[in-house]
C-alpha cells in the first residue's frame, strides 16, 4: 500500500490561521504590529524569492514586514551597521538576514551580531546553547516545522529510531537535538548520518522515523527505507524534471508508511515557524 501523505501546505494553512487570529489579539492588547526586519544582501535568485514568500506570509497573518536590500558588493562592516540599528529599533521584533551571504562575507560573524531576543532564525550561539540545554527562547524554523508535522499528525517518537541525514547547523543539528530532547514530539533515540557515513543505507533502513537533509536530489531510494518508515524530505532542487527532493518520491512511497511531497511538505511549515517565532519575538518584547 503506498504511503500516506503528510500534507504540509495543509497543516501551515492551518498554522497561519491560529497566528492570525493571535497576531489580532496581540495587536488590540500592545497596540504594536509584530514585525520582522527581513535582509537581503546580494542577488540570489532564490533568496529573492524566499524573502518574498516570507514576506507575503507575515502580511497574510496581519504581520508587519520591512525589507533591507543590500548590493552584493556590502562590506561586512555595511551588514553589521544595519544590524546594529535593527537590534536597536524597538519597532522590530525580529531580524532574519536571508542566507547565503555573498562571497567575503564571514556568516558567524554577521549572525553572533543579530540580537538574541530577535533571532528569529535561532541561529544565534546563545539560542543554539538554549536549544542544546532544552530551553529554547527560539526553536530553529525547518527543524521545528517538521517536529511540528510528526506532533500533530500523531506520529509517535518516543521510543523510536530517528535518523537524520545531515549535519548542517540549520537543519541536521537541531533536528536531531530536538528529536531527542524529552517531550512531545521528542524522547527518539537518533542517529546522524552524513557524507562520510559508512553504509548509508545500512543505517536508513533502521529508521522508523527518517529525515532527510542531505542537499542530493532523489539520493534516498526505497531499498534504504524500512517498510511503514515515517519519511520527512527536507531537500528542494530545481531540476529539468521540476521541483524534487532528497527523497526519490515514487519509489519511497510504495515502501514508506508516511511521506512528505515536495513540494507542499517541510517548505511551507518552515515559513510557519517563522511567523511563530517573529509573535514570540514580540511577546517575548514586552516581559
Ligand atoms: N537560507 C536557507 N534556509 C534559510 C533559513 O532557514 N534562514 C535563513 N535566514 N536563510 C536561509
Amino acid at each position: 500500500m503506498a504511503a500516506q501523505i503528510l500534507d504540509g501546505k495543509a497543516m501551515a494553512q492551518a498554522i497561519q490561521q491560529e497566528l492570525a487570529e493571535q497576531t489580532a489579539e496581540y495587536i488590540q492588547n500592545t497596540a504594536t504590529v509584530p514585525t520582522l526586519a527581513a535582509v537581503l544582501a546580494g542577488d540570489d535568485p532564490a533568496s529573492d524569492v524566499y524573502v518574498r514568500n516570507k514576506r507575503k506570509d507575515c502580511e497574510r497573518v496581519g504581520m508587519e514586514s520591512v525589507l533591507h536590500r543590500l548590493p552584493a558588493e556590502t562590506s561586512e562592516d555595511d551588514l553589521l551597521a544595519l544590524i546594529a540599528k535593527l537590534n536597536k529599533d524597538q519597532a522590530v521584533h525580529g531580524i532574519l538576514v536571508q542566507l547565503p551571504l555573498p562571497k567575503g562575507i564571514r556568516e558567524q560573524r554577521i549572525l553572533q551580531a543579530i540580537s538574541p531576543n530577535k533571532d528569529v532564525d535561532a541561529f544565534h550561539p546563545e539560542n543554539v546553547g538554549r536549544l542544546v540545554q532544552g530551553r529554547p527562547r527560539f526553536v530553529p524554523c525547518t527543524p521545528y516545522g517538521v517536529q511540528q508535522l510528526l506532533i500533530r499528525c500523531g506520529i509517535e517518537t518516543a521510543g523510536k529510531h530517528a535518523v537524520v541525514i545531515g549535519r548542517s547547523d540549520i537543519v541536521g543539528k537541531p533536528m536531531a537535538i530536538l528529536l531527542s530532547a524529552r517531550g512531545a514530539g521528542g524522547d527518539a533515540t537518533v542517529t546522524i548520518c552524513h557524507s562520510r557515513t559508512a553504509d548509508l543505507a545500512a543505517h536508513t533502513r533502521q529508521a522508523d522515523i527518517l529525515v532527510v537533509a542531505a542537499g542530493r536530489p532523489k539520493m534516498v531510494t526505497a531499498d534504504m527505507v524500512k517498510p511503514g518508515a515515517v519519511v520527512v524530505d527536507v531537500g528542494i532542487h530545481r531540476t529539468e524534471q521540476g521541483l524534487v527532493g532528497d527523497v526519490d518520491f515514487d519509489s519511497v512511497r510504495e515502501v514508506a508508511g508516511y511521506i512528505t511531497p515536495v513540494p507542499g511538505g517541510v517548505g511551507p511549515l518552515t515559513r510557519a515557524m517563522l511567523l511563530l517565532n517573529t509573535l514570540t519575538a514580540a511577546r517575548e518584547s514586552l516581559a
